[in-house]
């Protein structure tokens, strides 16, 4: 169904025409639902909990960078850009996020990429970037980066540069991805008011560059909820921290009173939030032993059932914090909604059309495919009609060798899971 108006110009008519905004959400409201055989395995007595359903907020890739690209996106087709430039980690669903919606709207994507830990995830995400049209730029270091984007974007003035993550940088750029995350918490709100859920009293979200939370934040104080956002830091603490958080909804919220004096003149400071930390590792990316065990916990008790996925470079560590949080006695009976910000819809149409040929991408991306991280189809040599078919083929974040409906000479699945297992590290945090 298409919309004609996000829900923030139906609360604050004054901001229609003045703020950019185009739909692109193809299932909103996303659904609240309970889990309770989480619930159950985690022992909890007289609390609850949910997860709002993000993951599927638009058919082709959900997920929470597409409610801040309605009215980033608004922006740049009203500026009449040719292209979009922005920044991630070589697995960034947030760069994912870009080449599909630019390509949606006709519009180049230049990517360029930071570091992060080789794993299937990343192998995967370049050859679909590369699917949705997107230009993969290598740069060295984290300055490189930083350096060919701005030198790219002084020669070719006509695309739109946004930052990582869509959020500000420093408090620097635009706020309008931000605000995509105040328009989210009103959705929140009809949900309550309508009795679909009970006002939660916590809610759980990765904080990667911090610009969702901040949103859920100063959404709900300007709409006068109790519900307590707990950002998961997920990015080191130069990027994730509370003063990035407050900046980052002040400058949301100071831009839309700007726009339309009615909205109540409010500010965000560090009693309205909990930052939580302790569950990154050792830098972004890695997979932690406890955000593996809740990523396994929970597509074990529900996803699978439910039809939603969890990694572990975001959720996974977020919802290790919940499970910290509702073990603890103190908070049994807490209400806690888990805000599911990653895709849950199926990828692997568009991966095997790929035939995982990385000869199409630019040759410096080539030595990522010839380094370790093989998977066990490709150990085991699996046949190609049993290998389509198989749970375990084009699956990144679940661990395959817990699959036991392996169609091979167990022989060899034996041989790939005991290699496997000695390749694939977990860190202990
Ligand atoms: C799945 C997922 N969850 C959470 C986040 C973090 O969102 P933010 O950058 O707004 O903090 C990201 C960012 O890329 C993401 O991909």
């Amino acid at each position: 169904m298409s919309r004609n108006k996000p829900l923030l110009f139906e609360v604050y008519p004054g901001l229609k025409e003045k703020i950019p905004w185009v739909p692109i959400l193809s299932n909103v409201p996303t659904s609240v639902e309970r889990l309770r055989q989480v619930e159950k395995y985690l022992g909890i007595e007289g609390g609850e909990l949910w997860i709002k359903r993000d993951d599927k907020d638009y058919h082709i890739y959900g997920g929470n960078k597409l409610r801040k690209f309605e009215f980033i996106f608004g922006r740049i087709l009203k500026k009449k850009r040719k292209g979009v430039i922005t920044i991630g980690g070589y697995g960034s669903n947030h760069c994912l996020a870009c080449a599909i919606i630019s390509k949606l709207f006709n519009l180049k994507c230049e990517l360029f990429f930071f570091h992060q830990p080789l794993t299937w995830h990343v192998q995967q995400s370049l050859l679909l970037y590369n699917y949705f049209k997107a230009k993969l730029h290598f740069n060295k270091g984290i300055l490189g980066v930083a350096f060919n984007a701005i030198v790219f974007k002084i020669f070719h003035p006509k695309n739109y540069a946004m930052l990582p993550g869509g959020s500000l940088f420093f408090g620097i750029g635009s706020p309008l991805g931000i605000i995509g995350f105040i328009n989210a918490a009103i959705e929140l709100k009809q949900q309550i008011d309508s009795g679909i859920i009970e006002e939660p009293d916590v809610i759980f979200v990765a904080a990667g560059t911090c610009g969702t939370a901040a949103g859920l934040i100063a959404g709900f104080k300007l709409l006068g909820l109790k519900t307590r956002v707990y950002a998961v830091a997920v990015s080191m603490d130069w990027i994730v921290n509370a003063s990035i958080i407050m900046k980052n909804a002040n400058k949301a919220l100071k831009y839309l009173r700007r726009k339309d004096k009615t909205i109540p003149d409010i500010h965000i400071d560090e009693d309205d939030f909990e930052l939580i930390e302790g569950y990154l590792g050792s830098e972004y990316g890695v997979k932690t032993k406890r955000g593996q065990f809740a990523v396994d916990k929970v597509v074990e008790l529900e996803g699978e059932e439910k039809g939603f996925k969890l990694e572990t470079t975001y959720t996974g560590k977020a919802m290790a914090a919940v499970f910290d949080f509702l073990k603890s006695q103190e908070n049994k009976n807490k209400k806690v909604l888990f805000w599911n910000t990653y895709n849950s819809n199926d990828l692997s149409k568009y991966l095997r059309e790929t035939k995982m040929d990385f000869s199409k991408l630019p040759k410096k991306f080539h030595k990522f495919y010839q380094e370790k991280t093989f998977q066990c189809w490709q150990i085991t040599d699996c046949p190609e009609n049993i290998r389509n078919n198989c749970p375990a083929y084009l699956n990144s974040e679940y661990r395959f060798w817990k699959i036991t409906e392996c169609k091979l000479d167990p022989k060899k699945s034996q041989k790939a899971i005991e290699y496997l297992t000695e390749v694939i590290t977990l860190e202990e945090s």
